[in-house]
């Protein structure tokens, strides 16, 4: 019997981090540009950017010399006082997209929640409270909160955490827009999507789908809600990845790339749903902090500087067009290469897409999986034609592998 604190720590078998992830027994000691170095020194080329945040690479020079001008000044103040540099990024961020106003956030997860909120406030507030439900994609990824993974619907992510908030429905993936039309209801209040799944297995929606989707919210008054936490912020080659489509949204969910490592998201939004949010509807403690705020304005700098993002698109190109000639090369291994910028996919025809990401390890690269049996491709948007011939080598390893351990077919016949 368990009544002593010596016999419990002698019985449990629990590490002290609670066991939530299924982690590489790697650990990055440091980091410079493009390139991670494990503690025993291995380099390894970033092509995972710790799963699309790091956009502008390891200790980029300006965001160091930024945070530690910041980090002499001030760190926190609360939101109970103005924060000048949330001032000056949400002005800009408004200047170069649809947005009228926006909230910072720590996380994606919590940029979500504020949208999911700001749906059911901006029908509450013009007369019809009974529109709370947000239709959603299978197979979508939008955090792990309560009201975030009830999003999903993915049993893989609400199992053991019923009751499920109320309040979505979810519809199969967006190729068949009937199926929306069909959904909607006199209790819906927006839909919400990802321009390009992520964690789904990298599928974008096309511009026509986009058109769709903005139709249908403007014919049955629905909000449409963008979760650009992982395909915005250059990822995609334009600032914001609906920027492709020529719709925009009502209201959109950004972090990941926007604090280039340093914890910040923000829900962006229209006047017209913003003014819904009055003072004491929302708030976080350290949202928005100066910290963060410093690194948000220097990503800013960064990506809206000339010629940033055609940089993206080139490297996009080119890294594209390797990875179709690796698909050419080893047919058994990879089915399709799908994405856009350089937010790209590999999926594959049986290998689990853990076992591909061990292999690449191995060969000092860095990749991510994602569902639908697909790799992840997210590199640091200031990669060079060079760490793209580097990557297309040590996948071209990678693949040659799995090809030799593929079962024979002629031998399986006989
Ligand atoms: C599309 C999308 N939305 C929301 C989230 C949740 O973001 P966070 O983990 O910062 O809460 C993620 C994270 O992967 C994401 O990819």
């Amino acid at each position: 019997m368990k009544n002593s604190r010596t016999d419990i720590e002698e019985e449990s078998i629990i590490p002290p981090v609670l066991p939530t992830y299924a982690r590489t027994n790697m650990a990055i000691e440091r980091g410079e540009g493009v390139y991670a170095y494990d503690q025993d020194g291995k380099k390894y080329l970033d092509f995972g950017c710790g799963i699309g945040v790091n956009n502008l690479g390891f200790c980029h020079p300006e965001l160091v010399e930024a945070i530690t001008e910041q980090a002499k000044k001030v760190w926190h103040t609360s939101n109970i006082y103005r924060i000048p540099g949330q001032e000056i990024l949400a002005e800009r961020l408004a200047k170069h997209s649809f947005a009228d106003t926006m909230f910072f956030t720590n996380s994606g997860a919590e940029a979500v929640e504020c949208a999911l909120k700001m749906a059911r406030k901006y029908h509450y507030e013009n007369d019809t409270p009974e529109r709370y439900r947000v239709i959603t994609f299978e197979g979508c990824f939008h955090g792990r909160t309560l009201a975030t993974i009830a999003a999903s619907g993915q049993e893989k992510l609400t199992k053991g955490f019923g009751p499920m908030l109320d309040g979505f429905d979810h519809v199969p993936f967006y190729r068949d827009m009937a199926k929306v039309e069909q959904a909607i209801t006199h209790k819906t209040a927006a839909i919400m999507i990802e321009p390009v799944m992520g964690e789904g297995g990298i599928k974008p929606v096309s511009s026509d789908n986009m058109q769709i989707l903005r139709d249908l919210c403007d014919k049955h008054g629905l909000l449409l809600i963008l979760d650009e936490v992982q395909c915005g912020m250059g990822r995609t080659e334009k600032l914001f990845a609906y920027q492709h489509s020529g719709i925009s949204p009502d209201i959109l969910c950004t972090a990941k790339g926007i604090g280039g490592g340093f914890p910040l998201g923000a829900c962006l939004a229209t006047e017209k749903v913003g003014r819904a949010m009055t003072v004491g509807s929302h708030g976080s403690t350290y949202g928005g902090n100066p910290m963060a705020m410093a690194i948000g304005n220097k990503v800013l700098d960064i990506l809206l500087a000339d010629g940033f993002l055609s940089h993206v698109e080139k490297m996009s190109f080119d890294l594209r067009k390797g990875l179709m000639k690796l698909r050419h090369d080893f047919p058994d291994v990879i089915e399709l290469v799908r994405g856009i910028g350089l937010m790209l996919g590999l999926r594959l025809k049986v290998t689990p897409p853990a076992d591909f990401v061990a292999k690449a390890l191995e060969q000092g690269l860095l990749l991510v999986g994602a569902a639908d049996n697909v790799v992840r491709l997210l590199p640091p948007l200031i990669i060079e034609k060079e760490h793209i011939t580097e990557a297309l080598e040590k996948l071209t390893k990678v693949c040659a592998e799995i090809n030799r351990e593929l079962p024979d077919p002629q031998s399986e016949e006989e």
